[in-house]
């Protein structure tokens, strides 16, 4: 008789324990699942997050090159202006390169180049093509236009660096130029670039009120400002490349 009940308990607790077993096979199934499930999700979103990435960029590089064409649009517009910008980022390149800073950030110094001037949008057609100086309420407006540029790209992030130099392009070594009375190394490098570029191609371009300067003369007047107004190094830079140039053309 007991052991009749002794078997019987032991066939009660291998029941039990066989629903146990099936019991945690059962979850361990259900949690695997979840976890596929989990990963597949971890996935998707992360291709969403890569996808919206790309579209992200792809949006920037749009809005810049509609800032290009805008900027090119008011160029084009004035004799006295059309193509500057153009030669000022290949010099601007040029100088880049020949400092020995790396292609990206030529290319970004080049772009800055392209778009300096853009916050010109912003003064009056009266006050850019005013035949003869400029009142002092006339160049305090004239003289906004590197912050009005560098706020228009401020949005493209991938821009950061140009919105920099576009702020900073009329800055002087001697602390004589605006938006922030910078001085010396101070000055961002990229703007210091592109002033120098900036300033040469002003002095050999015609304006409304005198005709361009010879390229000699723009030369030594360049020269003069070296160290001054101007980063002495790439001042004597500059003038090796348009020298360059100049023999080249000669061939
Ligand atoms: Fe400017």
């Amino acid at each position: 008789m007991a052991g009749a009940v002794a078997l019987s308990q032991a066939l009660s607790y291998a029941r039990d324990l066989k629903a146990l077993y099936e019991a945690s096979l059962a979850r361990e199934r259900d949690l695997t699942q979840a976890r596929d499930r989990l990963r597949a999700a971890y996935q998707q979103s992360l291709q969403c997050a890569i996808d919206l990435k790309t579209t992200y960029q792809r949006l920037e590089r749009a809005v810049f090159q509609s800032l290009l064409g805008l900027a090119n649009a008011l160029e084009a517009k004035d004799a006295y202006t059309r193509g500057h910008s153009e030669r000022v980022a290949g010099l601007a390149r040029r100088m880049a390169l020949g400092i020995g800073l790396g292609r990206g950030t030529a290319e970004t110094v080049a772009q800055a180049g392209l778009l300096h001037d853009l916050g010109k949008i912003a003064v009056p057609e009266r006050i850019l093509r005013k035949p003869g100086p400029l009142t002092p309420e006339e160049w305090e407006i004239m003289r906004r236009h590197p912050v009005t540029g560098a706020q228009i790209v401020a949005p493209l992030e991938f821009f950061d660096e140009g919105a920099v130099i576009l702020r900073h392009h009329h800055e002087r070594l001697d602390g004589s130029g605006y938006p922030d009375g910078l001085r010396g190394e101070m000055i961002p490098l990229g703007a210091r670039i592109v002033a120098v570029a900036d300033v040469y191609d002003a002095l050999t371009s015609d304006r409304p009120y005198r005709p361009g300067l010879s390229h000699g003369e723009a030369l030594e007047r360049l020269l003069a400002e070296a160290g001054r107004t101007l980063d002495e190094r790439l001042t004597t830079l500059c003038v090796e490349i348009l020298a360059d140039a100049v023999a080249e053309r000669a061939v």
